[in-house]
């Protein structure tokens, strides 16, 4: 008991030290990916440009989560196989790995289990987790590569979705002027800029939008004011609990490379910055910011933009002659 106290007293003395400067804002800096096996961060690369996950070995994980784009496909929904109307905004990949869970409702656990879903989902890959592994099975080059990564050369879904998880935790974003000005380069954003900041602050965004990604850390209901004016009929948290206390309760996106990521909102409808800032004022705080108010936050936002992926485009290996062919339009 006296030990069990004595530990926690001195895990505290030293949070308090190792706070000073992190605790005085609410948002961290990103810092760079850590722990990555590269090994499996390679192959996963591969499979996340791969289209012949795909039922028309047309789509990839990159033709909604285009890494020239900010990890999105800056639609206000996806389209998916066969042309279809995709039912909701596809978030960002990047800094996906700092998200408390995966999808705008949180029903994926983490980015392992989520990657998983767009093969089989009808609407987006259209495919089938068996067909898949047999795809990668044909692939002699990929036969090599899993074998080098995990030992074997016997593919299954499971060593498929932790190569591509592992890719993704490589895709942050540190470095934005934001990050560098917390880091205490008191120039790297300008005084307009700083007083977004402050808006942002106090006006209490960062209820919401907190934690290194500004974001990604609650589920929160869109439209705690106002009421939301929407014809999407996603209900967000309620669909994965049941309980209808979490209707239109959503992950709160991250506002990392918000810049990039137009348009906003689950169902796309908000195609500006601008507009997003002044619906999130009125529907969230019930506060009217002026025009003035409006481009210093939004001025902020822009500063939130950070070192984008860069790496040599992967050459996926070739199909075999045993490979089942891609049907593009069945
Ligand atoms: C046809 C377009 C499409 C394809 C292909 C696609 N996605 Fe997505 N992705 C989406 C949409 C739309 C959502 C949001 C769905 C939802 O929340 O209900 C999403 C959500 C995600 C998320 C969750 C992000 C967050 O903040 O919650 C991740 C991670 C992700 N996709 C990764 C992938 C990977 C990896 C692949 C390839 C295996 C892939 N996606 C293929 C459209 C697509
Ligand atoms: C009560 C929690 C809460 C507060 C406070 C809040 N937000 Fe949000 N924010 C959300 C949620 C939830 C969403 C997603 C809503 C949706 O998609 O329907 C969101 C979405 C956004 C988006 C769109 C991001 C994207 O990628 O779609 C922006 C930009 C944004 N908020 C900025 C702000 C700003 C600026 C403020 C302060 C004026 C603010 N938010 C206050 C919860 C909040």
């Amino acid at each position: 008991m006296t030990r069990k106290v004595l530990i926690s007293a001195v895990t505290l003395c030293l949070a308090a030290v190792a706070g000073v400067s992190a605790a005085s804002e609410p948002v961290d800096p990103i810092s760079p990916a850590k722990e990555i096996n590269l090994a499996q961060a390679e192959l996963g690369k591969k499979l996340y440009f791969d289209p012949r996950l795909s039922k028309s070995g047309f789509i990839s994980c990159n033709s909604c989560h285009n890494l020239s784009m900010g990890g999105t496909d800056n639609l206000k929904t996806s389209i998916g196989h066969n042309w279809q109307q995709g039912p909701i905004n596809a978030p960002t990949v990047l800094n996906s790995s700092l998200n408390v869970a995966q999808f705008w409702d949180g029903r994926a656990a983490d980015l392992k289990e989520q990657a998983g879903g767009p093969i089989a989902n009808p609407g987006e890959m259209a495919f089938s987790h068996t067909l898949a592994v047999d795809v990668l099975e044909s692939i002699p080059g990929y036969v090599i590569e899993f074998k080098q990564v995990f030992g074997t050369g016997e593919i299954d879904i499971d060593k498929v979705t932790v190569a591509i998880a592992e890719f993704e935790k490589t895709l942050v974003t540190p470095n934005s002027r934001f990050d560098l000005w917390l880091l205490g380069d008191a120039d790297a954003i300008s005084a307009n800029e700083k007083a977004g900041y402050r808006l942002f602050k106090e006006s209490g965004c960062v209820a919401c939008h907190n934690g290194s990604a500004l974001g990604g850390t609650s589920f929160q209901k869109m439209g705690v004011v106002r009421p939301y004016e929407t014809t999407n009929p996603a209900e967000g948290l309620a669909g994965v609990t049941g309980k209808d206390a979490d209707r239109f309760k959503f992950k709160v996106p991250t506002l990392r490379n918000v810049t990039l990521t137009y348009p906003y909102f689950h169902d796309g409808e908000a195609q500006t910055l601008t507009a997003a800032v002044d619906i999130m004022g009125r529907l969230q705080l019930g506060r009217e910011f002026s025009e003035d108010e409006t481009a210093k936050v939004v001025a902020f936002l822009k500063t939130l933009t950070g070192d984008q992926p860069t790496f040599a485009l992967p050459t996926l290996p070739p199909s075999s002659d045993q490979t089942l062919r891609p049907t593009p339009f069945e």
